[in-house]
């Protein structure tokens, strides 16, 4: 492990301090990855500002999937296309003629990465490759930014929250190709985006929670499941800590820090933390319990003691780059969060529509940053 050196030199304080619908409005961009749970919020927020929006994925997970319950394809242009495919990504690249690319198509889960390891490397891999590639010769890109995650770091289990410039690692398959998407970026923009004037960024958030989320595997699907069946929550490591934030924190991240890429280039190309204040980082029994507590449920929970494979026990993530190059900051704290979750899972239970209710939650979120940062 080498020195933990500071990562702010060299930079100026831009202070976008929050996302500029005037900026937004117009843009062509381009977003892998929209049928998904982040995707599929962050393409409802390019929608709102006016943004001219191309997505590429897979289908839609089967439902209740975000992206079919919030209608997402109503507002943006929507394509299946699998990034392992390079004709098939560099066709609809080619195609769109992006100004802004957001690549956060991957294969994201940990224990799925066990199972299935090639697929994990040839999504998160080659998929960012081929996404890549096509991006430097498509003449129309500008900025990209290139969504990993936070267990992209060697982890070494201890207190300090990760730094951008510590050593990529990972244990477990999907940590580790994220860690590899990283080096690829790295690679393509000191090869190639750097002389061709495009600025390339990765972002790496903690732990994302929201309305919406149905995935396996993630605990607050699980809970939320739990509760509606009435039954124990099941967990595997109630000690386990983690950076929790809800889904509209790092997304106002990326997209602060597209701005900054497409506006001032160069100087915001390199690798950029987006995680909750330290008081947010939590073990997992403490989250089960506050939902239970919101919910109004008198919830239990047991522990699966079953042999599982490693997941990493301790992680948390220093922004301190974040907060002080692009004035971005947490607006919404881990209680906030989950009300928002309970908030949004009941309406969803009850039968309202979620779209209109995302597009509230987007809109409340960007008025508590207004307020928090006068
Ligand atoms: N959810 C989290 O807690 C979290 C935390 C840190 C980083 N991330 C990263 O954020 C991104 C989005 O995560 P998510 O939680 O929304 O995941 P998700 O599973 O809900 O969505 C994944 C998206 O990628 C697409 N995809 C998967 N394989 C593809 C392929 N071969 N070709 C084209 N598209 C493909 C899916 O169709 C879907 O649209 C991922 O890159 C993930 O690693 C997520």
């Amino acid at each position: 492990m080498g020195e933990r050196q500071s990562s702010l030199e060299g930079l100026e304080l831009i202070n976008i301090k929050s996302v500029h619908s005037d900026f937004w409005s117009a843009k062509r961009v381009l977003l892998t990855g929209h049928t998904g749970f982040k995707g599929s919020w962050l393409s409802l927020w390019l929608q709102s500002m006016g943004v001219t929006l191309r997505g590429i994925a897979l289908d839609p997970p089967a439902p209740p999937a975000l992206f079919d319950v919030a209608r997402i394809a109503e507002g943006m242009e929507h394509r299946i296309a699998d990034i392992r495919d390079f004709a098939a990504v560099k066709a609809q690249i080619d195609e769109f003629q992006p100004e802004i690319i957001i690549h956060m198509a991957a294969q994201p889960l940990v224990r799925y990465s066990y199972q299935e390891p090639i697929e994990t490397y040839a999504t998160n891999v080659m998929g960012t490759v081929h996404v890549l590639e096509a991006a430097r010769h498509a003449g129309s890109v500008k900025a990209v930014i290139n969504v990993t995650t936070d267990k992209c770091y060697e982890n070494h289990e201890w207190v300090w929250g990760y730094r951008e410039n510590e050593p990529m690692g990972g244990y477990d398959p999907y940590s580790s190709s994220k860690g590899c998407s990283e080096l690829v970026t790295s690679a393509y923009r000191r090869s190639f985006f750097e002389q061709a004037g495009i600025a390339l960024a990765s972002v790496r958030a903690g732990n994302v929670i929201g309305g919406g989320d149905w995935s396996v595997d993630r605990l607050i699907p699980d809970v939320l499941r739990a509760f509606e069946a009435s039954t124990p929550v099941v967990i595997r490591s109630p000690n386990a800590i983690r950076p929790w934030q809800h889904v509209l924190e790092p997304l106002s991240g990326y997209l602060m820090l597209a701005q900054a890429l497409y506006e001032e280039g160069e100087k915001y190309s390199s690798g950029w933390n987006f995680g909750p204040n330290d008081e947010d980082t939590k073990p997992v029994q403490w989250i089960v319990e506050q939902m239970a507590s919101k919910w109004g449920y008198d919830a239990a929970w047991i522990q699966d003691r079953g042999d599982h494979p490693h997941e990493a026990n301790y992680l948390k993530l220093d922004v301190s780059k974040a907060k002080s190059q692009l004035g971005w900051k947490p607006i919404w704290n881990l209680d906030q969060a989950l009300e928002k979750i309970v908030e949004w899972h009941k309406a969803w239970l009850a039968g309202s529509d979620m779209r209109t209710l995302c597009g509230q939650q987007i809109a409340s979120y960007q008025s508590d940053t207004r307020i928090l940062h006068v």
